[in-house]
């Protein structure tokens, strides 16, 4: 009897490990003062949607490095009545875009075309997507939603450490654009006082405006202004006919729970599905987190994944994405068919071609419960850390350069020495392949979790591990998002190991096995939130970040 009081003990322990549980709203994000943002929405009786268009907003001002008005995202909504909804406002290739358009007159990718300046920027999608979630699922008025982000920019925020860094060390890429080096130029210490007033203004314009003050009159102008001085070709026409599309969201189960998360043009959400598939036909407790076997498992599977993935997936609009045939749990098993725990796979033999997409490593999510089951989970992005480098002069705030997410040359290596394929390959008014991977969890049909992370094509991986963590071996919250990670995408042939991750003889054994391991730092900071049995939550914000959780 006392040792099942002291498992029940541990166990209860080990849930609330150190984080505070509250009963009526948490806001996960990459910034204490956006969640304290959303927080405040949901006091004064907001729905999470509406916490979340807010905190989005709020992100824009306070987290300019992936926070955005000039780039794109996903929200994966579940409402009180069961509804399971999503939103796509990822950005689209210009009219005037084309295949070709990075490479030179030889058919070589031309450096830093698709990531650096305006020819890198995709139609942005963040503004139609936050408003049309806002106006759809949203119970606020759009001033008072935007009032937040406006005030910030107005009157300031005192900078955290973090962010000065991240300033200081881009300099030398700001240095290239005037409208950057304006507002963003210098040299910056915490505590500095951050004023935006063209980004005010923006706000200001889509306060009064709606979707018309970003997409059209004065800050079309200045963007297609922007665009003429340069070399960008977003026209009037891409922002007049840009709109985000509600779409539904992928599902499956994993050990009896379910999940919902983000489909094409994200490969997050069927990436996610298709990993939990396979690893559901394996007991990973036996062995335990970190175990060496286990990591053999999940990078076979992570190696198949991924390597459907750059053959598969695209924008379902332009290109047929088999997304029913790759959540199915008939494929996953067939999948690991040839699996063997005594030698590692080859890359070259799982899948014929060799399609890889570069990404970036900048994006953030943010996770949002309110008291009455209304959940929301974002994942936006500017692509790289501060996008394109460029501010829209006048209009203060960076562009994306998010068509570096398509593939420049299909089946050649680009200047990063990765290929990708035709799937994704450039076409006007397509969006570009994600790995955003927004989920939402569910136990016995009420909330359980929601996540979702940063980290380029790492952000599948980290969802899942997290997730893994928690169902699997059995961590808090805090353990599970905390813990060292790993990684395999198919190509690079390699394991990406977080340092803490495996010891000197796990290392050896895989290395026998045939694996490469390469250690790497960059791993995503999930925001996520878990619902206890009583329906109260608690929210944690990753230790490689420097974001909080708020609650109440
Ligand atoms: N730009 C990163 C992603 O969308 O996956």
């Amino acid at each position: 009897m006392k040792k099942i009081v002291l498992i029940l003990l541990f166990f209860w322990r080990s849930l609330t490990a150190g984080i505070p549980v509250y009963e009526n709203g948490v806001v996960s994000s990459a910034s204490e003062i956006a969640s304290n943002a959303g927080i405040d929405i949901l006091r004064n009786g907001g729905n999470a949607v509406d916490a979340a268009v807010g905190v989005g907003f709020v992100l824009a001002v306070v987290y300019p490095q992936a926070g955005n008005l000039g780039g794109g995202g996903f929200m994966v909504i579940h409402l009180k009545n069961g509804m399971n909804t999503s939103i796509d406002y990822r950005e689209k290739a210009p009219l005037q875009s084309a295949r070709d358009m990075y490479l030179n007159k030889d058919g070589d990718v031309i450096l830093n075309l698709s990531t650096l300046g305006n020819l890198a920027a995709g139609v942005p999608g963040s503004v139609d997507g936050l408003l049309t979630a806002l106006e759809k699922y949203g119970t606020m008025d759009r001033s008072i939603i935007l009032r937040y982000s406006i005030d910030l920019a107005d009157t300031g925020f005192l900078i955290n450490g973090q962010f000065a860094d991240n300033l200081n060390n881009y300099q030398k890429d700001f240095n290239g654009f005037a409208s950057t080096m304006k507002i963003f130029g210098g040299h910056f210490s915490e505590g500095d006082l951050f004023i935006q007033k063209d980004l005010a203004n923006t706000l200001k314009r889509i306060k009064e405006h709606g979707r018309k003050g970003f997409y059209e009159g004065e800050t079309a102008d200045l963007i297609v202004n922007e665009m003429k001085r340069t070399n960008g070709i977003i026209s009037y026409d891409d922002l007049m006919k840009y709109t985000a599309k509600e779409r539904n969201v992928i599902q499956g189960t994993y050990r009896g729970y379910e999940i919902i998360s983000m489909g094409p043009p994200s490969s997050g959400g069927i990436s996610l599905i298709y990993l939990l598939n396979i690893l559901e036909n394996y007991d990973l407790r036996i062995n335990g987190y970190g175990n060496e076997k286990n990591i053999q498992l999940m990078t076979e599977a992570m190696r198949r994944v991924y390597a459907d993935r750059s053959e598969f997936m695209g924008d379902a609009d332009f290109v047929s994405v088999p997304a029913d045939i790759l959540t199915s749990k008939v494929y996953a098993e067939r999948r690991m068919k040839d699996y063997s725990e005594d030698k590692a796979s080859a890359s070259t033999d799982v899948k014929h071609g060799e399609a890889y997409y570069r990404e970036s490593d900048q994006t953030t999510h943010y996770s949002v419960a309110d008291k009455d089951g209304n959940l929301v989970s974002v994942t936006t992005t500017l692509n790289d850390v501060f996008g394109n480098k460029a501010v829209v002069d006048g209009a203060g705030f960076f562009l994306n350069n998010e068509m570096d997410d398509f593939v420049s040359k299909p089946g050649i290596p680009n200047i990063y020495g990765l290929v990708g394929n035709e799937a994704n390959s450039i076409e006007p008014e397509k969006r570009m392949l994600s790995s955003m991977t927004p989920a939402i969890i569910f136990k016995d049909s009420k909330p359980f979790l929601i996540l979702g992370s940063p980290g380029g094509g790492r952000i599948i991986t980290t969802v899942l591990q997290t997730i893994v963590n928690i169902i699997d071996y059995g961590m808090s919250l805090q353990e599970a998002v905390d813990a060292p990670r790993f990684h395999h995408q198919w190509l690079p042939d390699e394991i990406q190991v977080e340092k803490g991750m495996i010891d000197e003889s796990r290392q050896i054994y895989l290395n026998k096995l045939g694996y490469k391991i390469n250690y790497i730092t960059d791993f995503g900071r999930v925001d996520a939130i878990q619902f206890f049995d009583d329906g109260r939550m608690s929210g944690y914000s990753d230790r490689r970040g420097s974001g909080k959780a708020v609650g109440f």
